[in-house]
This record gives structure tokens, sequence and C-alpha cells, in this order.
């Protein structure tokens, strides 16, 4: 009878898992044998012949395992039987994209695969029309993870969807303004949380909450005043959009993907007219206002935050919302808009107050406050100039090209848009780069919060969803991050997280926020696990079941059976999987917990691509170590010239 597609599968996936240990065992023997020898040739032989079986086993398992994507019926996972199935039928599982709301989380040792599965995950669900952000904070040298996703996003028809973010190769990286969009108190939590991630300090950080809002308030007012129907800064962002395009349209490598589909349309040079600055004369709606302009709150980045945090500008901000700036009169702008606007100047004052007075001096008067002033003063100049120093971690250098260089944020646009997506690879380094890199995930994955939220309540959900996923999660958790568990769900996002083991969650955020991760985690897979205290965790993680177990009770203390014995059943909780099992799990294999179920699973195969045709340019500093010791090479290599001379050895 002719064999199912399913049943080849199982066959193939069966042939690769022998094939490895074989191939290890010709390895070993060959490492003990006499190289030349009758033996050592025999078993080079078969070992070229194994290489090539793999080949053929590779094709078969490539060409029946295609047959199984089929988004419609979910997320493929690989070959699996039910572990509480008597009869261990074999079946294809599928994850039901409703279930991969409440997010998804792989534990596992090192090398077992977690990766791969990443890659697989990426590759479905871009297929699927999802939006995709990976996090990969390791980089690593052949920069499988991006080459991975460039492949992936071709595969989808969705090149042009692909974006890069990396400080460390900021030329290439992507950049925006994470604070685009951002509301004022969710602009000044986001700095407060910098300011604990990296002091710890309670007091600190709420004093950089304090005076983040009140400046951000401030320009607030000062935008909405000057500008009640906000036509002036939509066309200042819509500039800054052109600024911004033309900018990457001067950039080559990664870009090339996005440049060359508007080149189908449009030549460069149509595009850099395109491009070119419209020379709209704005009118001011009261002409007779001269304010300078000031600084646009909407386009506010770190950067200029970074300026405003002092105690002259921060004054300078209250002295010219109290006095310099009108508001514009009610039959202008309407009662509605009126109000807005004289709401938003007491907010903004009273936040502006507060930081720059001991007590709240609305109600004080002018001299008082003077008098207090330079005293204040003293205290300030203390703390804004840890809280400058904070920001300007984020905004010099290469973390600032990425962060602070442009106004507006492309990587929403992307997100937001209905025709366009975005499949996002961002490298963190966080071996490079200790407190920035977590500053900065933790300010992109806010500020996908923040997007996602404002689209949430609107009640104009994203057309696609969102799964962001981070590789190597447990070295980049932040605080708060377990937030972003609770609510990104309900916000269209699903995330993906491959750790080694929970404890690396709780290392860094404490086991209640470890704990709320693990709780929003509803499809736990784990892969194999080394240390007993994580592969236990990792058991019950999976499923537990419910044991009966009958109990006799001896009604009195002779050997006769009377009727004051009793028999009761008592249940005991015990894990589905057991940890021996987790423990000795091969690579590429593990268990899903899914829809109350438990899965032993043989996962998808993941070929490694036969080429990476990206490579990332060296860096400076990388040059510099690779010049000195090419110049280290190069002395010993004419000292031991020398040397030879002196022996009287010829040197070749
Ligand atoms: N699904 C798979 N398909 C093909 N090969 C796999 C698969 N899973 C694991 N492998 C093999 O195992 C190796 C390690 O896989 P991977 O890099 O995904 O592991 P990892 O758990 O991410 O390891 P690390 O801790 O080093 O990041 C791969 O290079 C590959 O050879
Ligand atoms: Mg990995």
């Amino acid at each position: 009878m002719k064999k199912t597609d399913f049943e080849n599968l199982v066959i193939w996936k069966e042939k690769l898992r022998k094939y490895p240990i074989i191939l290890k065992d010709l390895e070993k023997e060959l490492y003990v044998l006499e190289p030349k020898s009758k033996k050592y040739k025999e078993i080079e032989t078969k070992i070229k012949e194994h290489k090539q079986t793999f080949i053929v086993i590779e094709k078969k398992i490539l060409k029946y395992e295609a047959k199984f994507f089929d988004i419609e019926r979910g997320l493929y996972k690989g070959v699996a039987i039910d572990v509480q199935d008597k009869k261990k039928k074999k079946i294809p599982l599928y994850l039901k994209l409703s279930n991969l709301s409440n997010h998804v989380g792989y534990t596992g040792t090192t090398r077992v695969g977690k990766t791969k599965n990443m890659i697989n995950d990426a590759r479905q669900l871009a297929k699927a029309g999802w939006d995709v952000i990976i996090v990969d904070p390791k980089g690593g040298e052949d920069q499988e993870i991006l080459n991975e996703t460039v492949e992936a996003s071709f595969q989808a028809n969705r090149a042009e969807d692909f974006r890069y973010i990396s400080p460390a190769f900021s030329d290439e990286s992507e950049q925006m303004n994470l604070l685009f969009g951002m509301g004022d108190e969710e602009i000044a939590s986001l700095i407060k949380n910098f300011a604990e991630s990296v002091s710890g300090d309670g007091f600190f950080s709420e004093v950089v909450f304090q005076n983040t809002q009140a400046a951000v308030k401030g320009l607030s007012f000062v935008e909405l005043a000057t500008d009640p129907f906000g036509e002036y800064t939509q066309y200042l962002e819509e500039q800054e959009l052109k600024r911004y395009l033309n900018l990457k349209m001067t950039k080559g490598l990664l870009h090339d993907v996005e440049i060359n589909r508007w080149n189908k349309t449009k030549t460069p040079d149509d595009l850099f007219l395109l491009m070119q600055d419209e020379n709209k004369n704005y009118k001011f709606l009261d002409s007779d206002i001269e304010i300078e302009f000031y600084q646009n709150r909407s386009m506010v980045t770190l950067k200029t935050l970074s300026k405003f945090v002092s105690f002259e500008s921060l004054d300078n901000l209250r002295t010219l919302i109290k006095d310099s700036i009108p508001v514009p009169s009610i039959e202008i702008v309407g009662e509605r808009k009126y109000n807005d606007i004289i709401r938003l100047k007491n907010e903004a004052l009273l936040s502006l107050d507060l930081v720059l007075s001991e007590d709240n001096s609305i109600l004080m008067k002018e001299e008082d406050r003077q008098k207090t002033k330079e005293r204040l003063k003293e205290n300030f100049v203390k703390i804004s100039k840890s809280h400058s120093v904070l920001l300007s971690q984020l905004t010099f250098g290469d973390i600032g090209k990425v962060f602070s260089n442009v106004g507006i944020n492309p990587l929403a646009n992307r997100l937001l848009s209905e025709e366009n997506g975005l499949i996002a690879v961002m490298q963190p380094f966080p071996m490079k780069y200790k407190t920035i890199s977590n500053m900065s995930v933790m300010a992109i994955l806010k500020s996908i919060e923040s997007m996602m939220g404002l689209v949430g309540s609107s009640g104009r959900a994203n057309k696609r969803r969102l799964a962001i996923m981070i590789d190597e999660a447990g070295s980049i958790m932040y605080n708060q991050i377990e937030d972003l568990f609770n609510k990104a769900g309900g916000l269209g996002v699903s995330m993906f997280v491959y750790t080694q083991s929970y404890e690396d969650y709780a290392l860094k955020l404490g086991e209640t926020c470890a704990n709320v991760i693990r709780d929003n985690i509803n499809t736990p897979i784990v892969m194999r696990m080394n240390h007993s205290k994580s592969a236990k965790e990792a058991a019950e993680s999976v499923g537990t079941t419910l044991i009966y177990k009958n109990k006799f009770m001896a009604g009195s203390d002779t050997n006769v059976i009377s009727s004051a014995d009793r028999y009761s059943i008592d249940s005991v909780r015990e894990a589905i999987a057991t940890f021996e099992e987790i423990n000795s799990l091969p690579i590429g294999m593990g268990f899903i917990r899914h829809d109350m179920k438990t899965y032993l699973v043989d996962f998808t195969y993941v070929p490694s691509l036969k080429n990476y045709p990206i490579e990332m340019p060296v860096l400076d500093t990388e040059k510099k170590v690779r010049h000195i010791a090419k110049y280290e090479d190069e002395i010993l290599k004419s000292i031991a010239e020398v040397q030879n001379i002196s022996l009287g050895v010829k040197v070749a």
C-alpha cells in the first residue's frame, strides 16, 4: 500500500534521528585509529557515505515536511505524540493561532534548538502576514538570525517589510524617535524606568519622572496654544518624513531591498524631487503672534528632552508659558478646544512649579518664589546632572543616531500601515553596550506597547497581529517587561520568548515578576535541561495530572480484617513529563503544553541556509583590533627572521 506523506515524513525523521549518532560513533572510532591504516581508510569512506546519505535524508524531510505547513490549521511544530494517548499515535502538531495570544515560552539548555525553533516560528508567521519583531541579543559571527529573517521575508514575498535595528551598526540601522506618538505621562514613565533600571534609586527616578513630565507637559501646551489645529505640526512631521526617506535613500546595504522596490516605479531622481521641501509657506493662525518656534512637542526626541532637564530650561519654559504665550481666543478655536488649552496650561504650570519649588508655588508670591529659587537650584543641579547623563547615554554617538536623529517613528508607520508590514531584527548587543542595550530594548518595546494601546483603546485594532520574538530572553529582561506580557495579548501582540530556564527571568526581575511572565505563558515549550531544579520546574510547566492511589488504614492493631478498617482514595499531582525525561531529550525535541494537552514533539526540521548573503561591515573598533593583531604577527615574524638569521637558518 502506498504510504501517506505523513508516514513518509515519520520514516525519514526517524532516519535523521539515527544518522548523527552513527556519524558521531564513526568519528570517535576514527579518532583512536592510526591514520593511513586500512581500518582508518575504511571508516573514512563510511563517513563520506554517511554524509551523502544525510543529503538524501534532508532532501526527503524537506519535501514531505513542506506539505504540512498550513497556517489555516495553525503554527506547524513537527511530528508529535500526545503523551497521555495510550496508543502513542503520531500526529502533525499545530498550535492554534488563537491560543498564541497568551504567549509562547521556550526553555532549554544551550545547543538544543531554541533558535532553530524561533526561525521556524518567524518564517511561518511572516508567511501568515503577521508583523514580526525579532530581538537577537547574540548577533553571532555568522549573523544566522539576520540572514534567516531576510530570507524569511523574501520567502513570504515581503522583502520590503524588512528592517534592521542596531546601535552597533548605526549606519545600517533603521532610525526612529521612540517618543513619537507617546503621551506626556508615558514619556515621563519611560524615562523614569530608564532611571530606575540604571540607578535602582527610587527617589532619583521619581524626580526624573517629575522633571520629564514638567518638560513634556510644558511643550504640549506651547504646541497646542500656538498651533491649536495641528496644521503646522502636521506640516513639520511631513517634512520630517521626507527628510528621513531622503536620508535612507542615500544608504546602501540592508535598505537596498526597499529602495529596489521603489525603483520599479520611480527613478532615484524622481524620488529625490518628491522628497524636496515643498516650501510651503505656513501662516500661524494669528499672524500677530511672533514666537520663535520653540520645540515641537510631537517630535521631541530623547536628545531634545535631555536639554530640558536643567533648572534654567525648565524655569524659562515656565516663564514662557506664564507670560509670553497667549491662549487663542474662544471665537477662533471653539469652546472645547479652548477649555483643553486652559486645562493644559494649568497642568503644565502645576508640574513645572512642582519641580521648581518646594511647595505648590501657584499659591506662592513671586518674591517668595525668587528667594527659595537659589536654594532649590543647588539641589536641582545635582539631580539634573545625573538626569541628563542618563539621557545622554541614549542620545550620544551610535545610539543617538538610531534614537534621536529623526523626529518621527518609521517603525510605528509600518505597524500601523494598512498596506505595508514589518519584519524587523533588533540587535541590542548586551555584551558590548550593557546598560544601553537594556534601555533600548525597553524603549522599543514600550513604544510598541504605547502605540498598540493607542490603537486598541480607539477600538480600531490593527489588522495584523504582531509577534515579538526574543531570543536569549534572559539576557535582556528589564523591569516591567511583565506588564507587556500582561497586556500584549489584548493589544494584538504575541510574545515568543526563548531562554535557558525560567530562573533567568527570576534572576533579573525577581520571583514575583518572573511568575507574572510564567503565568502569562500558556504555551510552554520545554527542551533538554540539565539542572534538576529547572528541569523539575519545567516538567511542571508542561502539565500535571492527578494520580489516584488507594490507601488502606487499619482500624485495629490485629492482622484480622475488621469493620473498622478503611480504604480511602488519595490523589496527588504529578508532572506528566518527568524531569528525567526532560533531562535526556535529544536535540530538536521537546515537550509542548497546548490546549490542555501535553505533546512530545520532534520539531520541524530547519536546514541551515546554503550561504549567508548579509555580512555586516567591519566596525572601527574591530578594525583597530584586527590591525594591531596583524601588526603583532608582522613584528613576531620579523623577530623570528632576525633570530633565524643569527642562528644561520635560511628563511624561505
Ligand atoms: N529543528 C532543527 N532543525 C535542524 N537542526 C536543528 C534543529 N534543532 C537543532 N538543530 C541543530 O542543533 C544546533 C543548535 O541549534 P540552535 O542554535 O537552535 O540551539 P540553541 O538552543 O539556540 O543554542 P544556543 O544556546 O547556543 O543559542 C543547530 O545548529 C542544528 O545543527
Ligand atoms: Mg540560540
